[in-house]
C-alpha cells in the first residue's frame, strides 16, 4: 500500500487509516513486459527465465492463466517468475530454517497437535481471500490498487488467511499455512511484492475455557498472547517486554492494539529494527462468525498471521529484502539447515545511483502504479522508490517528485546502464500513468 508502513498486515487499522492515498487504476500491468532488453547482459547476473508452465500443490499452471492482456488482470511478468519458487520449502534457505525452528515449537508445545500446510496453490478466489476472513466489500485491499488480480473473481492470495475457512471446513481444529502472498506495494528494504506468512490457527471446545472460569474470548486472548511470547522466546531466546524496555543484546518488541475483520479483539507484535518498528505479525480472536459458517458453532479460536522474511531479517540480520531471492552463492552458501540465527555476512555492497523524476499526477496516480512500473524495467536493480518532494501550485496541480535508488547487490552498475533504465522509466511513467513529466 502506497506510502504505507504496513506489510506483513495489510488489514490492520492502520493500514485503513492510511487510505488517504488515492485508489486509482491503469490496467496497465499485464501490458509490462519482463523488460529483460532493458537489463545489462552481464553472464553474472542472469535472471531466471520466465517458465510458462509451472505446478502448484498439483495443479498445472500455464503462463497465459494468470497474465493477460485483459483489463480485469494486473498480474506481471515479475510476479508469475515467481509464482512456484517457494523460498520457504528450501531448509537450506533462511525462510525455510525459520519455517522449520517455528514448526519444531508447535511439535514440541502441543504435541504435534498442529496439522502443517506449505503447499497450497496461491491463486485464490475473491470469496476466499476476502469473503470467507468478512473483508468489508469496499475495503482499501481489495482494490486494484493493492492486489493482484488474475480476474475479476480470482487473486494472487495477499495473505494466508485464505485458507482458514477451507481448512475448518474440512475439520481442522489445529494448523499451520505457510505460503508465498502477494501485494502491490512500495519499494523499499522491508517491502518487496511477493512474500511469506505463516497462518496460525486454534480452536478451543467450550470445556477447554469453561474450567478456568474465563469466558471464551478472554481464555483465547490470553492464550494466543502466552503462545505467541512462547514463540518470541523460542526464536530469540529472550523475554518479550510488554513495553519496550532497552536491555542490551535483548530485541525490542511490543503488542499493539489493532484492527483487523477477521478478528476481535485484535493485536500486532512489532519488533524494533534497524531504528525502525516492524510489524511481524497480527493476531487475534477469530470473529464467531467465521467459526459459524464454517461448522464450528459453539467454538472459539485464535489466528494468528506471521510475516517470515520481516522475522528472519531480524534473526539472521538481512539488511534487504530482496537478498532473500538471491541465487548468489555469496548469500546462499551462508546458511544450513537448521541453523536458526547465523549471522549474515554482508558481501562488499556496491555504491547505489539516485535518479530522481519530477511529474504532475493525475487524480488515479498512485504510488504502488509506479512501484510496478520501476519494478517492470528494473526488477531488484531497484532499492527504493521513495517520494521526495510534494507541492500543489495555485492552480490546484499537484507535482510529486520520486527518487529511484538502484542498486545491484551483486556487481557495479554503469552509468550508462543506469541512464538507459531511468530513461525507459521515464518513458513509461508518461505513457502509462497519464501523468506530465516536469
Ligand atoms: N491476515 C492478516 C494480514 O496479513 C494477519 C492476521 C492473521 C491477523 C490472522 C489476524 C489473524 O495482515
Amino acid at each position: 500500500m502506497a506510502l504505507s508502513l504496513v506489510h506483513s498486515t495489510l488489514f490492520s487499522k492502520t493500514s485503513q487509516l492510511l487510505i488517504h492515498t488515492k485508489i486509482g487504476f491503469s490496467h496497465f500491468s499485464s501490458s509490462i513486459p519482463f523488460s529483460s532488453s532493458a537489463l545489462p547482459s552481464n553472464p553474472k547476473t542472469w535472471r531466471r527465465p520466465v517458465i510458462s508452465v509451472l505446478e502448484l500443490g498439483g495443479v498445472k499452471i500455464a503462463r497465459d492463466d494468470v497474465v493477460r492482456d485483459d483489463p480485469t488482470n494486473n498480474v506481471p511478468d515479475t510476479i508469475f517468475s515467481k509464482l512456484g519458487l517457494q523460498l520457504h520449502r528450501r531448509d537450506q534457505h533462511p525462510l525455510g530454517i525459520l519455517k522449520n525452528t517455528i514448526y519444531d515449537y508447535f511439535d514440541t508445545n502441543y504435541s504435534n497437535k498442529f496439522d502443517k500446510f506449505d503447499e497450497l496453490c496461491p491463486i485464490v478466489s475473491v470469496k476466499q481471500n476476502f469473503d470467507d476472513v468478512l473483508v468489508p466489500a469496499d475495503h482499501v485491499s481489495r482494490s486494484y490498487n493493492d492486489t493482484y488480480y488474475v480476474d475479476s473473481q480470482t487473486v494472487l492470495r495477499c495473505h494466508t488467511s485464505a485458507h482458514q475457512a477451507e481448512l475448518l471446513r474440512k475439520g481442522h481444529t489445529h494448523f499451520l499455512v505457510t505460503g508465498d502472498v502477494y501485494r502491490r506495494d512500495s519499494i523499499d528494504s522491508t517491502h518487496y511484492p511477493v512474500f511469506h506468512q505463516m497462518e496460525g490457527f486454534r480452536v478451543f471446545s467450550p470445556d477447554e475455557w469453561e474450567a478456568s472460569g474465563m469466558d471464551g474470548t478472554s481464555f483465547a486472548a490470553e492464550d494466543l498472547k502466552k503462545c505467541l511470547e512462547g514463540l518470541a522466546t523460542h526464536l530469540f531466546g529472550l523475554l518479550l517486554y510488554v513495553d519496550p524496555v532497552k536491555i542490551s543484546g535483548a530485541v525490542e518488541m511490543r503488542w499493539v492494539d489493532t484492527y483487523f475483520p477477521f478478528t476481535n479483539p485484535s493485536f500486532e507484535l512489532e519488533i524494533y529494527f534497524k531504528e525502525k518498528w516492524l510489524e511481524v505479525l497480527g493476531c487475534g480472536v477469530t470473529e464467531q462468525e467465521i467459526l459459524k459458517r464454517n461448522g464450528k458453532l459453539n467454538n472459539v479460536a485464535w489466528a494468528f498471521g506471521l510475516g517470515l522474511e520481516r522475522l528472519a531479517m531480524v534473526l539472521f540480520d538481512i539488511p534487504d529484502i530482496r537478498l532473500f531471492w538471491s541465487d548468489d552463492e555469496r548469500f546462499t552458501s551462508q546458511f544450513s539447515k537448521g541453523q536458526l540465527g547465523t549471522k549474515f555476512k554482508p558481501f562488499s555492497r556496491y555504491p547505489p545511483c539516485y535518479k530522481d523524476m519530477s511529474f504532475w499526477i493525475s487524480e488515479s496516480f498512485t504510488e504502488n502504479n509506479l512501484c510496478e512500473v520501476v519494478r517492470g524495467i528494473a526488477g531488484d536493480l531497484v532499492e527504493e522508490v521513495s517520494l521526495i518532494d510534494n507541492f500543489t501550485n495555485k492552480k490546484g496541480m499537484t507535482s510529486h517528485c520520486y527518487r529511484i535508488s538502484y542498486r545491484s547487490m551483486e556487481r557495479s552498475l554503469t552509468d550508462e546502464e543506469i541512464n538507459d533504465l531511468q530513461m525507459s522509466v521515464r518513458e513509461q511513467v508518461q505513457s502509462k500513468l497519464n501523468v506530465v513529466l516536469r
